[in-house]
């Protein structure tokens, strides 16, 4: 079947489309109906079906033949350690993990929060929730513990799952010590936390709470996967949305095992057997579906890459890990790119790599600007993918195949809708489409396909209300863009506060909350600014209380700190000005597109409902000091 057919059948007859993706899994129980959508916004797949997400990850595999295979290969280069396992390995160390967790009491529809650096046991952590029932919800390492405890008391674990440190580069990280400040902080207590201890930091285990991973694998016994309901959630991903409070995207079982399973032949052009490396982390969406899930679906084989696309060691890492376990696509943010050409802008480190087995190169997280996509498909001379998606959407929603078809990349759009996106361009003022290459807010006409969110965690409102009250019909992506003559769907960035940072998605909402706590700030606000390695970076523009005279300097530097400390490093809050006011409506509306465009050096517009004009000189001038604004 070739794209076109395959996207039609897919919007006409979702039921046929779907239901023949879904013999490729292995079901307990046939489903009864394929898509119920009688209750709308709230789509189901595969009602009434049965299945186990780890038995069609692992088991399926070892018992049709492929036990012997690689089915993740852990490669460190900030350890030194490169460690394969095969589809049996991981079954047995998955299957005794899901025995302790069941030892302690874990039951189907339990949550647990798994809070670890990128090590295989934070996939196996994932792969025995989903093998006893039990609600995973990974939280990325590099969140600080007050991030953690928002987590913590949204997802109300009764075990959480860690590790001793994480290693950035050459630091190491102590995890227990974050760990414990976020349990301090928050108003649930996990009973147990189960803590593998790396040789590179001990964390010291406080009874009767904090339990050693390594001897509760070693006492317990492997259990058998629990049938669960293809409707039953598979996990919670919290997410930034435009405040501080982030949002427990909920996953199905059986919808994501069809739609994954479907995207590795069809999008990424793998087979079983084949070597498939997403290069992130499994804190974010692309780590689960693509370093954990979809591969393993697959019976592929999964690299879980523990180092950076530069100084681990030298900008040629990712060409070593290509060659060394002949990858055939790889998928990471193309900011990554943007530091290996920082770093060998002529690319002298890929001579002598064979990257003969390498197919594609996959790229999502935000957009890929023309530059970065020029220089990666020179470089590698092979195809080049930008594809379009999001937490919630679990997949992408648009890109190009290597499976399906392969259509003429336009560099700087995220090309075609995939099957089952039903991808409009609204007007943001009347919620009419608009016609081809007009912008607008991209949305997409429910239902939306198998895979993505069902809900959000115990909070249908919410999910209502952000996604699918504003267009009635539609779900709201939050981004802008717009769709040109031949159905390539340009993405131009988000339309909320919502920023990425190294293809990292940050709330500046959620800045702005912690910089307003500064017992000196009576106002301020946070902006993505355009920084040339990592996309956007947040800049903070905040305003005294009167009769505050001090430093300016000093000041910044607690607010950068407070934001390392409450928000996390990741956040890459670095500089900030303080300034006289903010420029804002006449009805108190910050105007932030207009102090963006100031801090990104464009031509603006002064918008004719500004009260003070004056002020707009002023930011202009304070930005110049931090290096940003007209060149
Ligand atoms: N635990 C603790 N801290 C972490 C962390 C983790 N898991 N991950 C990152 N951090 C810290 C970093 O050490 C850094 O701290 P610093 O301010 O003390 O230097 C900070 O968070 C920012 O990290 P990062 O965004 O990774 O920036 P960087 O400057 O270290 O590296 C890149 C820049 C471009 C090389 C890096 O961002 C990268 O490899 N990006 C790939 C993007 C990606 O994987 N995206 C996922 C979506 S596909
Ligand atoms: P996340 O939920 O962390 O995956 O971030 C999703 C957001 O990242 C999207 O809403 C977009 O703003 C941005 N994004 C991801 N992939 C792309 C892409 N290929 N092109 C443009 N923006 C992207």
């Amino acid at each position: 079947m070739k794209y076109r057919e395959a996207f039609r059948e897919s919007l006409e007859s979702p039921e046929t489309f779907w239901s023949r993706a879904a013999e490729e899994i292995t079901w307990c129980k046939k489903w009864d109906r394929v898509l119920d959508v009688s209750n709308l916004p709230f789509a189901r797949w595969f009602v009434g079906g049965e299945l186990n997400t780890c038995y069609n990850a692992l088991d399926r595999h070892v018992e049709g033949g492929r036990g012997d295979q690689p089915a993740l290969i852990y490669d460190s280069p900030v350890t030194d350690t490169i460690q394969t396992f095969t589809y049996s390995e991981l079954r047995h160390r998955v299957s005794r993990i899901a025995g302790f967790l069941t030892g302690l009491g874990v039951t189907k529809g339990d949550r647990v929060v798994i809070y670890m650096p990128m090590i295989p046991e934070a996939a196996m952590a994932m792969l025995a929730c989903a093998r006893i029932g039990a609600i995973h919800s990974v939280v990325f390492g590099g969140f600080a513990p007050r991030e953690l405890a928002i987590r913590i008391d949204d997802a109300r674990p009764s075990v959480v799952l860690s590790a001793s440190c994480g290693i950035e580069v050459k630091k190491r990280i102590p995890y227990k010590p974050l760990l414990d400040e976020g349990i301090s902080i928050a108003k649930h207590s996990p009973e147990k936390c189960v803590i593998w201890q790396r040789p590179q930091v001990e964390a010291e285990l406080v009874a009767p709470r904090d339990l050693d991973w390594v001897e509760l694998e070693q006492e317990a016994e492997p259990v058998d996967c629990v049938t669960v309901k293809a409707t039953d959630p598979l996990y919670i991903l919290y997410t930034s949305g435009t405040t501080g409070v982030p949002k427990g995207v909920v996953r199905d079982n059986g919808g994501h095992a069809v739609a994954l399973n479907w995207t590795m032949k069809h999008v990424y052009g793998i087979d079983p057997g084949d070597v498939y490396w997403a290069a992130s982390d499994v804190g974010w969406v692309v780590g689960h579906s693509y370093i954990v899930y979809g591969p393993l679906f697959k019976g592929a084989t999964t690299v879980m890459y523990e180092g950076k696309p530069v100084g681990t060691p030298d900008p040629g890492a990712f060409w070593r890990v290509i060659s060394q376990h002949r990858v055939k696509a790889l998928f990471t943010a193309p900011t990554a790119f943007r530091a290996i050409k920082r770093d060998d802008p002529r690319g002298e480190y890929l001579k002598g790599y064979d990257l003969s087995a390498f197919d594609t190169l996959f790229l999502a997280g935000e957009r890929t600007d023309p530059d970065t996509y020029h220089w990666a498909t020179d470089l590698l001379q092979k195809p080049v993918i930008d594809h379009w998606w999001q937490t919630e959407t679990g997949w992408a929603i648009t890109g190009n195949f290597r499976g399906l078809e392969f259509f003429p990349p336009k560099p700087g759009s995220a090309s075609l809708p995939m099957p089952g996106y039903d991808v409009t361009v609204l007007d943001l003022a009347t919620g009419e489409p608009v016609g081809p290459n007009t912008e607008g807010i991209i949305a997409v006409e429910l239902p939306l396909p198998p895979g993505n969110l069902t809900t959000l965690w115990e909070n249908d409102e919410g999910f209502k209300e952000s996604y699918m009250d504003p267009y009635p019909g539609y779900y709201l992506t939050g981004d802008g863009g717009f769709i040109d003559e031949d159905g390539y769907v340009w993405v131009m960035g988000r339309t909320d506060d919502v920023i990425n940072v190294a293809g990292h998605r940050l709330s500046t909402g959620g800045m702005e909350e912690v910089l307003a706590k500064h017992p000196d700030v009576a106002e301020c606000a946070v902006l993505g600014v355009h920084d040339d390695l990592k996309g956007q970076v947040p800049v903070g523009f905040v305003v005294f209380k009167s009769g505050v005279v001090r430093d300016e300097g000093e000041m910044v530097a607690e607010l950068v700190q407070m934001v390392r400390e409450q928000v996390g490093p990741i956040a890459s809050f670095k500089k900030a000005v303080v300034v006289e006011g903010l420029p804002k409506t006449r009805s108190g509306k910050i105007l932030r597109g207009t102090m963006r465009s100031i801090a990104d050096g464009e031509s603006y517009r002064v918008p004719s409902t500004i009260d003070d004009p004056a002020i707009l000189g002023e930011i202009e001038a304070a930005v110049e000091t931090i290096g940003y604004g007209k060149k």
